[in-house]
């Protein structure tokens, strides 16, 4: 069966991307950012799953503003850098996995996660800037993605509580996989920040910090997580600050309790602040594996 062995958060900010493909990562101004991935470029590299589920959000790059899914998974066989108005990012084209893809959003329908499917979708700095920043600068990248979007960017989007269930519906999908694989959750986005308006640069460390404090907690800190409304985000996080909800669906597709391996946050990275944590799900008796075969079962 399919394995979930690690997730990992981080923050996907465009200059980063810009940084790694024009050479400034040792600039005084970046190192200190690409500092804090040091722990997880090495860690990796012993580490390297079968796949990744990276959810992310497109940033009116790829899906332009006429339709807009809440979740979207993408079933294609390779997924191209998206123009985002300079070109496309210089990176390797992003392999997909279509058959456990298939897999997830079949059972995802089971548990009345209506998700959509993309046949056909380029990926923007919010999937790629994460793997770059992961794996550095490869000819291919080293392991297959399938991209999950979600809405942060048209009200309504997804409350955190929906967020938290995808992740755990995820979780249950993946386990009844019956390759024996091993796959990574990644959640992007984030952390706290306004891109325009009168509050255009916000950056809250308090909020972020204890957003981290709680994300490695069990579920007592993490149930707190789940109750952040769009409007707390809002007030307390910035406008963009809901792109922390994708962390959610990474927190939760890790079950109740984790090991965090590694965390850092660091201010500034272009007008935002800079999180990263890389957490392994805690050895635990699953009560619901019987419940997930019962649900395969029910599918085929
Ligand atoms: C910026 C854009 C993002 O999508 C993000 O997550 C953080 C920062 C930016 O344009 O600076
Ligand atoms: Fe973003």
């Amino acid at each position: 069966m399919a394995r979930i062995t690690a997730g990992i958060g981080t923050s996907h900010v465009p200059a980063i991307g810009a940084a790694i493909d024009l050479g400034r990562t040792a600039d005084d101004y970046w190192a200190p950012v690409f500092a804090g991935y040091e722990f997880v470029k090495a860690w990796v590299k012993d580490n390297t799953p079968d796949v990744v589920i990276l959810c992310y959000n497109d940033h009116a790059s790829a899906m332009m503003l006429d339709i807009v899914p809440t979740f979207a998974i993408g079933f294609a066989e390779e997924f191209e850098p998206a123009d985002e108005g300079w070109g496309p990012r210089p990176v390797p084209t992003v392999i997909g996995h279509p058959d456990l893809a298939g897999h997830i959003a079949e059972q995802l329908v089971i548990d009345e996660f209506d998700i959509t499917i993309m046949n056909d979708i380029a990926v923007d700095h919010g999937l790629t800037v994460p793997l770059s920043l992961v794996f550095g600068q490869p000819e291919e990248w080293p392991c297959k993605v399938i991209p999950l979007a979600v809405n942060v960017t048209q009200f309504p989007t997804p409350s955190a509580e929906r967020c938290w269930k995808l992740g755990e519906a995820i979780r249950d999908a993946v386990e009844c996989y019956p390759e024996d694989i091993e796959v990574q959750v990644w959640g992007t986005g984030g952390m706290s920040h306004q891109l325009q308006g009168p509050r255009a640069g916000l950056i809250a460390p308090e909020f972020d910090n204890a957003f981290l404090e709680r994300l490695a907690a069990g579920p007592d800190g993490t149930s707190e997580l789940r109750g952040i409304t769009r409007l707390d985000f809002l007030r307390e996080a910035g406008t963009e600050g809901i792109e922390l909800i994708m962390w959610l669906i990474m927190r939760a597709a890790m079950g109740p309790n984790v090991d965090e391996l590694h965390r850092f946050y660091h201010v500034p990275a272009s007008n935002t602040a800079v999180g990263h944590v890389v957490m392994k799900p805690k050895a635990q008796f699953r009560h619901k594996l019987g419940e997930v075969e019962a649900r395969k079962a029910t599918a085929a």
